[in-house]
């Protein structure tokens, strides 16, 4: 298969362009490199550039160019308080890349696509969460990904296009070091960061509904999450549509589990400290994620373990790289 990955330098793209181009798929990686490197996909071919204002990337041209098969369109922003202070930026990066990917398609005739999108259009809803599931988000980020399905859902009823959008949970980990998130924006980044300033790290709020009072996610290993998208590629039902599906382990893991087990493999005496609750957490998300693994067979294969103790191997590999 010829793919084109938007946002493939990225940190969960750059592991999917490399499982691609492992088994013999040619990718072709358009990415503004703000936050992704080439050195993640060295061999891949990129092409630099902002998606969202696709008209000065040529992207039609480039699929005709390349022969473009299907598009992975990982490209956009994530983070949940930058969007909060700057929406209308969240829109035109996060929904306009998504409209000039499908205005593109449709006129190049690639009719196959796997989108990113998150479980933060959920909002705030807690439990066992099923694609079935109210889609209500509580911030711009969350929103802008339920648009972008939006989008996609009605480019399907209008021409032939064959989509799948990911919802994915907590992802942590790294497949190799290099390839670890550099971006202190989740749990795991921010903890590394606090115990290498010598600080402890914090919980925001241990007086929920759950098991230790701590609030309660779904973490899925940054392999398991490249792996799910080969999977849906190859799986895109026939029928024009947008089949929507949660990327998770279906495995609820407490913030403090997950900080003690980042204070042991970092090998710190730093105890854990206890603010108060963070606006907007929900007590509980964990996903449920028959759907597709009953499509494909996919399913996480890695641990909590496993994504801790690689994000930290990563962690030192770019502290080593820091210190040269
Ligand atoms: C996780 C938990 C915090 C930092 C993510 C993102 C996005 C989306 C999935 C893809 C919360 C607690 C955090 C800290 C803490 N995926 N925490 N101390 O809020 O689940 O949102 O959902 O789009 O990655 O939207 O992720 O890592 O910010 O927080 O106690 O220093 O860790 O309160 O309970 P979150 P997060």
């Amino acid at each position: 298969m010829r793919v084109l990955v938007t946002g493939g330098a990225g940190y969960i793209g750059a592991h999917t362009s490399r499982l691609l181009e492992a088994r013999g798929d040619y990718v072709l990686v358009v990415d503004d490199l703000v936050t992704g490197s080439r050195d993640r996909i060295p061999g891949i071919p990129v092409v630099e550039g902002n998606l969202a204002n696709g008209s000065a990337l040529q992207l039609e041209t480039l699929m005709h160019e390349h022969r473009i098969d299907a598009v992975i369109h990982f490209a956009g922003q994530k983070q949940v308080a930058e969007s909060v202070v700057n929406p209308a930026w969240y829109y035109e990066q996060n929904v306009g890349s998504v409209a000039q990917v499908l205005l593109a398609m449709e006129r190049a005739g690639v009719t196959k696509l796997v989108f990113s999108s998150s479980a933060a259009v959920y909002g705030d809803a807690s439990g066992a969460i099923s694609e079935a599931a109210q889609t209500s988000p509580i911030n711009p980020y969350g929103a802008t990904k339920l648009v972008g399905e939006q989008l996609i859902t009605a480019c399907a009823a209008a021409w032939p296009l064959r989509a799948a959008s990911l919802r994915y949970f907590n992802v942590g980990g790294a497949g190799t070091p290099e390839l670890g998130d550099t971006q202190a924006l989740n749990l795991i980044p921010i903890c590394f960061e606090q115990i290498a300033a010598g600080l402890a790290p914090i919980v925001f709020g241990d007086d929920y509904d759950t098991s230790d009072g701590t609030c309660v996610r779904d973490y899925v290993h940054v392999s398991d999450v490249a792996d799910a998208h080969l999977a849906m590629l190859d799986a895109l039902p026939e029928q024009p549509g947008n089949t929507v599906l949660n990327i998770g382990t279906g495995i609820g893991t407490t913030v403090r589990t997950m900080v003690e087990a980042i204070l042991a493999v970092s090998g710190s005496d730093l105890a854990v400290e206890v603010a108060g609750r963070r606006i907007g957490d929900p007590a509980a998300v964990v996903g449920v994620v028959d759907g597709i693994q009953d499509l494909t067979g996919w399913r996480a294969r890695y641990s909590v373990s496993d994504i801790v103790e690689s994000a930290w191997r990563s962690r030192q590999y770019f502290d080593g790289l820091s210190v040269n």
